[in-house]
């Protein structure tokens, strides 16, 4: 049940079901303000908890959020360890209220690459809101959709029998979700950067100009309700 009515936010058409963010332009904020790029990512993981607050409250099903990419690796090491060490923190600090919320976490991507740290998080947060009803947070960390596909082709090859689209849909990190209906990239950039390419097959896409420490709840919002204008065919007519 939806604790905010979403019409009381101007919401008065169906509200996607699965929304996917792509989290851009924490480096660029913090250069505009002459900080270190790790502080335009701290600045980005604070917004989290409103827009996740946001997604709980109106009864959105599912939210994927975009966070580390299989190319991601290619950065400073001193920047991928302080990405590391706020997921770290993220995690620490906000697993208690999420899972009062009802939120139930999974990681998208391949956790073997993270150091055992990271991956004990992971693991611990998954467990604990395993059967938590409300909000579906997808967390994308080394993730990529290349990747992805191949590892469930993979999965699906070693059954040894002819695969359906069901099964292939299933083998993906997202098994069990619906398909994306919203895609939002912040920071400006018009591009989806391996980000859950078969599930937003259908999928609309948003690009605003915000960096992401700078995407409102507000902004949010009018991005929900933007969705609701738009009219979706799936190849159909009218
Ligand atoms: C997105 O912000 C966060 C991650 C990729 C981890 P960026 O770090 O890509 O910020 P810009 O695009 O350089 O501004
Ligand atoms: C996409 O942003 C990845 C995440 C937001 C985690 P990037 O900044 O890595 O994407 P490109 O390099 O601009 O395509
Ligand atoms: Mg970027």
């Amino acid at each position: 049940m939806a604790k905010t009515a979403p019409a009381s936010l101007g919401l008065t058409d169906a509200l996607p079901r699965h929304v996917g963010i792509i989290m851009d332009g924490n480096g660029r904020w913090a250069k505009a303000r002459s900080l270190p790029r790790p502080m335009g990512h701290r600045a980005g993981m604070e917004r989290l908890r409103g827009l996740i607050q946001l997604s709980s409250d109106i009864g959105i099903g599912a939210l994927s959020l975009y966070a580390f990419s299989t190319e991601n690796w290619k950065r400073p090491q001193s920047e991928i360890e302080a990405l590391f060490g706020l997921f770290i923190e993220y995690f620490n600090r906000e697993l208690d209220a999420l899972h009062e919320g009802g939120v139930c976490i999974r990681v998208l991507g391949d956790m073997e690459a993270f150091p055992a740290n990271i991956g004990r998080a992971i693991s611990a947060a998954q467990s604990k809101t395993a059967n938590n009803e409300g909000l579906k947070l997808n967390i994308a960390l080394n993730y990529g959709s290349r990747a992805e596909v191949l590892r469930a082709a993979n999965a699906l090859i070693a059954r040894g029998q002819p695969a359906a689209m069901e099964d292939l849909m299933a083998a993906l990190y997202t098994g069990g979700l619906p398909d994306l209906d919203l895609v939002i990239r912040t920071g400006g950039e018009q591009r989806l950067s391996n980000f859950l390419l078969l599930q937003a097959a259908y999928a609309e896409l948003m690009f605003v100009p915000e960096y992401f420490p700078d995407f409102s709840d507000a902004r949010f919002v009018e991005c929900l309700r933007a969705f609701g204008a738009r009219n979706r065919r799936f190849g159909d007519v009218e």
